[in-house]
């Protein structure tokens, strides 16, 4: 695997994002120039993917994939990362559109990217955090990471975030096309494939800061699908466990 990574490639979800996307696209340009950005706009409403259309239209470094309808956060992603790799990118990066994942932090993502596979903005390590959270959203993203940890038992502290910057490798190691997240856990599936590869799973303090504009997309069914996945990954990997331990115990009888 080559260590070295040249070109980046930011991926930008988007649904009803008119007014927040040129300030975020603004900010990643400003922060890291380097870096190309792909907005994924699943056909909003509001017309995000026409002002999308503007920002590419003045600037090189900028392109829109333009998707039918909403079809979650996990399905825009696979899109997006399929386009950059396809395109030779060396990292692929997913940010939020609504300015939670400050783009000035993007370098610290990039630097621990020399030395990992994943990197994960993390709010839940020492140094991250969260700003103007209500008490629900906290509750709901701690105790969303204690389930996954304890189902999983995978060494991360913030599963769920959706600030990351992958290597183009590891992600091409991942299988993609197996992929069914729709939602938010998709960031926990990519997560725990990442771990199972044993690739290298890097945590980098971040400062989340919840929007001023617009509003979240986190639904009763995004919740209840990512329930769901986690606990049946869950229940698979501790009956891999024991199956492992009971074959263990019968290779140790074996030898006696
Ligand atoms: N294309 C597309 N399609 N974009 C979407 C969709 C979709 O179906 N659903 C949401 N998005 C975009 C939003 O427009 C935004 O840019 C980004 O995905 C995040 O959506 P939010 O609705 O702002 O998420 P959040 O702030 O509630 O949730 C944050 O925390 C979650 C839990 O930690 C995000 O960082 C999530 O990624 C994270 O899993
Ligand atoms: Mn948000």
């Amino acid at each position: 695997m080559s260590d070295q990574i040249d070109r980046v490639l930011v991926c930008i979800p988007t649904y009803n994002e008119r007014e927040n996307l040129p300030l975020v696209v603004r900010r990643i340009r400003d922060a890291v120039p380097s870096a190309d950005v792909l907005v994924l706009d699943d056909n909003s409403p509001d017309g995000t993917g026409d002002v999308a259309d503007e920002l590419a239209a003045a600037d090189a470094q900028v392109q829109v994939l333009h998707r039918p309808g909403k079809q979650g956060l996990g399905m825009a992603y696979l899109a997006g990362f399929h386009w950059g790799l396809d395109r030779g990118y060396d990292a692929i990066v997913e940010m939020d559109a609504d300015g939670s994942h400050q783009p000035e932090q993007l370098h610290r993502l990039l630097d621990a990217l020399t030395r990992a596979d994943l990197v994960i903005g993390s709010r839940w390590v020492r140094g991250g955090s969260v700003v103007n959270w209500p008490l629900h959203r906290k509750a709901l993203s701690v105790g969303g990471n204690l389930y996954t940890r304890a189902l999983l038992g995978m060494p991360v502290h913030d599963a769920t975030a959706g600030y990351r910057a992958y290597r183009a490798d590891a992600l091409r190691a991942m299988g993609l096309s197996q992929v069914a997240s729709q939602g938010y856990c998709f960031q926990v599936d990519l997560t725990r494939r990442a771990v199972r590869l044993g690739l290298r799973v890097t945590e980098v303090p971040i400062t989340f800061v919840e929007r001023e504009i617009g509003d979240s997309k986190m639904s009763g069914d995004i919740m209840r699908e990512s329930l769901q996945r986690i606990t049946s990954w869950g229940v698979h990997h501790r009956a891999d466990q024991l199956r492992g331990l009971s074959r263990r115990r019968e290779a140790t009888w074996h030898e006696l």
